[in-house]
């Protein structure tokens, strides 16, 4: 597990191309839609309301770790409306203006998908605040003592937001959403399913066992299920005649350096520094991110959601704590310290 690699296959955030390639992948209705059983009703419910009453739906956001399924669910929720999409991301957003003339291009209930909506600029979030309450823009035009308000009409639309940070959104911001859907992570047999798809869409055969075995070691995460099924099958067409079999999958999943549940070097990197450089902990983030070098949003967002979910540390007002679990995990005695 010492083995360092250039890109972390278990990282949820990196997209490196082969959800593009592959846009089949991504279910199209509802009913493909794999798990997040509450979030479908609700949205079903929502969606049916609101062609019934010829209305744009409510603004929804869709917050969770990412690879979890929310910029899918969006163009799905677009899909089941029969309306058009328009994705844009936070942080690509510069001016106020970048946002208006988008705007300006959305048709009557036409979804706006916003990505990493927390990390669109504060200046920029204020044109939304009209254009979600009252489907109006209010721009700013002409310099200096000549400036004057002007006031754009929108057809009525739907905002979805997406942020993996429900917490860093403003609260100004968060009170204009109708609906607010938190999304989980997924159940092993959920993951299975996702995988048994995938393989059929890419025309790849899968034992079940082998299904099963990837799902455990998929972190609750699609985008990590579909993503180690496409290396494990680069190995299956290399050495198995394509079919991805159990031993295959056990093979490749130990040169890819993931352990049975889905924790990788960088995993055992960050246990590592808690229990043997902080003695267990409590540590802080801050401090915790200087010994492995990563960045703190880095370890906030893609290590620990999945680390704090499956019990490997707990998190307390002082820090850290590593959890017996990670004790055994790490192969370390575990002694019972006042904070565990
Ligand atoms: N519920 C689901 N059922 C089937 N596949 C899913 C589901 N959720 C996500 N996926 C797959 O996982 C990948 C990542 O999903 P995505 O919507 O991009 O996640 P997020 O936007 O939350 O980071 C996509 O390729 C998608 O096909
Ligand atoms: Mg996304």
């Amino acid at each position: 597990m010492e083995k360092n690699y250039e890109e972390r296959i278990v990282d949820p955030n990196i997209h490196n191309g082969d959800e593009e390639k592959d846009l089949s992948l991504r279910p199209q209705t509802l009913d493909d839609y794999v798990g997040q059983k509450e979030a479908k009703e609700m949205l079903s419910v929502y969606i049916q309301a609101a062609k019934m009453r010829n209305e744009a739906l409510d603004h929804c956001l869709f917050y969770g770790p990412p690879g979890l399924g929310k910029t899918t669910l969006a163009q799905i929720v677009a899909n089941e409306l029969g309306v058009g999409i328009k994705i844009i991301s936070g942080p690509s957003v510069e001016r106020s203006g970048d946002l208006a003339a988008v705007l300006s291009t959305l048709n009557e209930g036409d979804v706006l998908f916003i990505d990493e909506i927390h990390r669109l600029p504060r200046y920029c979030e204020e044109v939304l605040y009209s254009a979600m309450e009252d489907y109006v823009l209010d721009i700013m035009v002409g310099k200096d003592s000549q400036t004057r308000s002007i006031r754009i009409e929108l057809p009525p639309f739907t905002l979805i937001g997406a942020t993996t940070r429900f917490g860093d959104l403003s609260a100004p911001l968060r009170d204009r959403f109708g609906v607010v859907l938190r999304l989980n992570y997924y159940t092993i047999d959920e993951l299975e399913s996702i995988i048994t798809r995938t393989a059929s869409v890419l025309e790849s055969k899968i034992d079940l066992e082998a299904s099963m075995e990837l799902a455990s070691r998929s972190r609750g995460t699609p985008r990590i299920a579909n993503r180690l099924f496409r290396r494990v099958r680069d190995f299956a067409d290399v050495r198995n005649d394509g079919v991805v079999s159990i031993d295959i999958c056990k093979e490749a999943l130990k040169k890819l350096g993931i352990d049975k549940n889905g924790l990788d070097y960088t995993d055992y990197r960050y246990l590592r520094a808690i229990v043997e450089v902080f003695n267990g902990g409590p540590v802080g983030v801050e401090s915790l991110a200087a010994t492995i070098s990563e960045e703190v949003s880095t370890i906030e967002d893609v290590y620990e959601p999945y680390l704090l979910q499956e019990g490997y540390i707990k998190r307390s007002n002082r820090g850290r704590i590593a959890t017996e679990k990670a004790y055994e995990t790490l192969g370390v005695k575990f002694y019972k310290g006042i904070f565990a």
